[in-house]
């Protein structure tokens, strides 16, 4: 009786666990989507910036055409992220001297907040 109860007892564990297998398999492509997505949108902010034109104009240690990233880290902090981000997509000029900063309308806001988010963490 008692075998009879344990063999019922397993099968009725296998039985479930191959449920819960089954249920859990259907989930997978919804769940692997959802994970693939993020990684793509952690892309890091020197990552984006590798992609665009900024190099040319920027470096971490040295002022070129514009300022180092070291000194724009300086000058700002994290309440300027928004109105930097807005920078990079519009362009501007008048803060670092005469020369602007070249306008990136294709550059996404959130892309944009990355890369100052990025050129933040280089002060040291
Ligand atoms: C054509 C040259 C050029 C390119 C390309 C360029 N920049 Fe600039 N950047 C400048 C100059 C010049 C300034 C200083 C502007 C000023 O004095 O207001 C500047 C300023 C900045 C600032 C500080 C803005 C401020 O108000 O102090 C940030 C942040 C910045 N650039 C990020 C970037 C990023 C990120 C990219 C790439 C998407 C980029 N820059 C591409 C020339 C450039």
């Amino acid at each position: 009786m008692k075998k009879f109860l344990l063999a019922g007892a397993v099968g009725f564990f296998l039985l479930s666990c191959s449920k819960k297998e089954n249920t859990e398999a259907q989930a997978l492509p919804s769940e692997t989507s959802a994970v693939s997505e993020p990684v793509k949108a952690n892309i890091s902010g020197d990552q984006i910036i590798e992609t665009l034109d900024c190099s040319g104009c920027h470096a971490v240690n040295e002022r070129m055409i514009g300022p180092s990233y070291k000194e724009i880290a300086e000058k700002y902090s994290d309440k300027d992220i928004e109105m930097l981000a807005s920078k990079i997509i519009e362009g501007g000029s008048g803060v670092w001297g005469g020369v602007p900063m070249a306008a990136h309308p294709q550059v996404s806001k959130e892309d944009a907040k990355k890369m100052v988010e990025y050129i933040l963490s280089q002060k040291k």
